[in-house]
């Protein structure tokens, strides 16, 4: 048994009721439960945490290894394509993670087409709506399981 950390950044809590073409109607509730359910199902645990602060996702990430997380699933949200400081702490606990977006961003805005957490990731899901959350805890299980 593994322990997962499903990280999501700003914004993403007004999933359900924020630009649901664009995002879908699913709240971030629901997305986090059927993930948790899905490692469950294969015999790991997923927690789930979201925050508007960047501090406050820089404070989780350094604190991952000591929570006992073995395996990140992150969505940046804007902090994608702005921040030094996650990308940065993220490669100073070297944690594999899975980079994660609702929207397809190379689809959308220039200013979305670069991300700072890409290149280290050991993947990418976008463009798949709430199902790439579930795509990514099978994505994190196989990982996990294959190590
Ligand atoms: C997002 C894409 C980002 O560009 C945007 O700022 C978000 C959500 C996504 O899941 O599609 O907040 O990460």
């Amino acid at each position: 048994m593994a322990r997962v950390l499903l990280l999501n950044g700003p914004n993403l809590n007004l999933l359900g009721s924020r630009e649901p073409g664009v995002y879908g109607a699913d709240t971030l509730e629901s997305i986090e439960k059927r993930a948790a359910e899905l490692a469950r199902e294969a015999g790991h645990e997923l927690v789930a945490f979201q925050s508007n602060s960047e501090a406050e996702l820089i404070g989780r990430i350094h604190g991952a290894a000591a929570d006992g997380i073995r395996f990140l699933i992150f969505n940046p949200g804007a902090f994608t394509h702005t921040s030094i400081a996650l990308r940065d702490a993220l490669l100073g606990v070297r944690l594999p993670f899975l980079e994660l977006h609702l929207s397809n961003t190379k689809a959308r805005e220039a200013f979305r087409h670069h991300s700072y957490f890409s290149d280290i990731a050991v993947g990418v899901i976008a463009g798949l709506g709430a199902f790439g959350y579930e795509l990514a805890v099978r994505a994190a299980v196989r990982q996990l399981e294959t190590k």
